[in-house]
């Protein structure tokens, strides 16, 4: 047998924890982005573990990121959350940026739902918008399976044709026609920030194809594709982006934002764990 990996002997120890604060894995896992995270508040028989209390897990410096995980139900539906993620800008690796969500799929989770705050480029995407993510442009210049590939986790080049689970997208929609809301579905291209685009750059993301931009998310459905979980992502249009308006971008109007839309994506959500 060959020998255990680094990263492999990090999963066991991330998976042997949670095995203690939590027992057995639920199979779908939420990533709550800014201003989202207070979706856990609605779990029935909630237990939380701090970042802190797990190793590989990483406490989140970035305000409006609670920077723990939970399991409960949602709607009788057994999940786990993490609220909170971290990111590059904050100066982590991106193996280290999608270890948690790694571990997560280590310990038994098969699905994954996947949210974040981003500017809207599209159009048709207006500021509170509710956006199903259909496909990425990873922008970053960093890939979390660049390194020695980890066998047991996934294939060396792993196809990323099919990264948003079409079947759950379905779900999704159908979701947001019969809940009366309407859901925007676009291409979220991800920067590595944390500055905001220049209005030059959303220009050039605009002709390149994205419909929204952000800092979080590629990297980590790229983790989740390569060990075979399936994602849902889902984008709340938290401002218009750079040079697509007169205002002014601060991560106070995002969390603004992102706090006046949490009760539609919250009920997508919830209404979502259900349907699958
Ligand atoms: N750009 C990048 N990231 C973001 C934005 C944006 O306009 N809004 C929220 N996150």
């Amino acid at each position: 047998m060959s020998k255990a990996s680094d990263t492999e002997t990090d999963l066991a120890l991330a998976r042997e924890a949670l095995e203690y604060h939590f027992g057995g894995a639920p199979k779908i896992g939420l990533i709550l982005g800014s201003g989202l995270s207070e979706l856990v508040d609605f779990f029935e028989e909630a237990k939380e573990a701090s970042y802190r209390e797990l190793p590989g897990f990483m406490p989140s410096t970035v305000e409006g990121h609670k920077g723990a995980l939970v399991r409960g139900k949602l709607e009788g539906v057994p999940v786990v959350a993490m609220a909170g993620r971290n990111h590059l800008y904050e100066g982590h690796s991106a193996a280290a940026v999608v270890f948690p969500l790694r571990a997560l799929i280590h310990w038994g989770i098969d699905s994954v739902v996947i949210t974040n705050a981003a500017g809207g480029i599209s159009s048709n995407l207006a500021e509170g918008d509710l956006m199903l993510i259909s496909d990425h442009l990873n922008l970053t210049g960093r890939n979390p399976l660049v390194g020695e590939n980890v066998d047991s986790l996934g294939p060396r080049f792993p196809d990323m044709s099919y990264a948003y689970d079409p079947e759950l997208r379905e779900k999704a929609k159908e979701i947001g026609t019969n809940g009366g809301f309407d859901l925007k579905e676009g291409v979220y291209a991800s920067n590595l920030g944390p500055s905001y685009e220049t209005p030059a750059e959303v220009e050039m993301l605009d002709r390149m194809g994205a419909d929204a931009v952000g800092m979080s998310t590629v990297l980590e459905v790229i983790a989740a594709r390569h060990a075979g979980a399936r994602v849902l992502g889902l984008s709340c249009i938290t401002n218009l982006a750079a040079g697509k308006s007169k205002n002014v971008l601060s991560h106070d109007d995002v969390k603004e934002v992102a706090n006046r839309v949490k009760g539609r994506m919250q009920h997508l959500v919830r209404e979502f764990v259900k349907a699958i």
